[in-house]
């Protein structure tokens, strides 16, 4: 069943600031998968937990919220959405507060990768889903690390610098049953980072691609067994 848009964020109340990433064709790819997952498993699986990493705009960690409230899991639901660049955690604020969407809907935090999270996580005994649309450019390793705009796309070498820093963590975040959702780029080599998540026990899976502006782009699914 297509996702129907107005469970979405609408970006015409989308926060904007210079130094955060709008939303473009990777934020809609991965929503789009977002969307479809809480029409059919998510909404039986009722999740506790969701967490998006590098939230930018908020547009992806507010729309979970709302699809979370539009398949009856308001009160079930927790959305947490953290970024590295301090504009785009206010700004996921602003978006979540346009969409009336609360803090304990979905609360934001400031810090690299998982580490704003680990309490929640340790109380959850992980999250059920966990979302990345990282930084996938490949850039030169110096551009690596910032917190202003460039942190959006600085990739470094084969686009993989931040994502090579998180993969090792990922299995212990994710709940029993847990998945993994993540943007890769083909300069990413997607069969790669699926080889290294297969290693840690992961099932992994590309569900979904698009082809925007000269990149191809993929949805990469790592689901933890029970
Ligand atoms: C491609 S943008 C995606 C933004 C938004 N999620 C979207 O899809 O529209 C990547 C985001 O990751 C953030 N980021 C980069 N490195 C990070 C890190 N080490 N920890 C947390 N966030 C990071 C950037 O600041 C940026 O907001």
């Amino acid at each position: 069943m297509a996702p129907s848009p107005s469970n979405l964020a609408s970006m015409a109340k989308i926060a904007t600031h210079e130094s955060v990433y709008p939303p473009a064709e990777d934020s809609f790819l991965l929503v789009d998968a977002l969307a479809a997952l809480w029409d059919d498993e998510l909404a039986r699986s009722r999740p506790k937990l969701c967490i998006e990493l590098g939230t930018g705009s908020g547009y992806i960690a507010c729309s979970n919220a709302l699809l979370a409230r539009a398949h009856g899991c308001g009160d079930v639901t927790r959305t947490r959405a953290s970024d590295i660049n301090p504009d785009a955690v206010a700004a996921c604020r602003a978006t979540c507060e346009a969409h009336g969407v609360s803090g304990t809907e979905c609360a934001t935090a400031l810090g690299d990768l998982l580490e704003p999270h680990a309490d929640a996580l340790a109380d959850a005994g992980g999250c059920d889903v966990l979302v990345f649309n990282p930084p996938y450019v490949v850039t030169p390793s110096e551009e690596v690390g910032g917190r202003g705009i460039e942190a959006s796309w600085a990739g470094g070498a084969r686009g993989r610098e931040v994502l090579d820093r998180l993969l090792p963590s990922v299995r212990s975040a994710l709940a029993p049953r847990g998945m993994f959702l993540c943007i890769l780029l083909a300069q990413n080599e997607p069969e790669e980072v699926m080889e290294i998540m297969r290693r840690d026990g992961l099932r992994c899976s590309l569900v979904s691609s698009c082809n925007a502006d000269e990149e191809a782009l993929f949805v990469l699914r790592c689901d933890r067994d029970a």
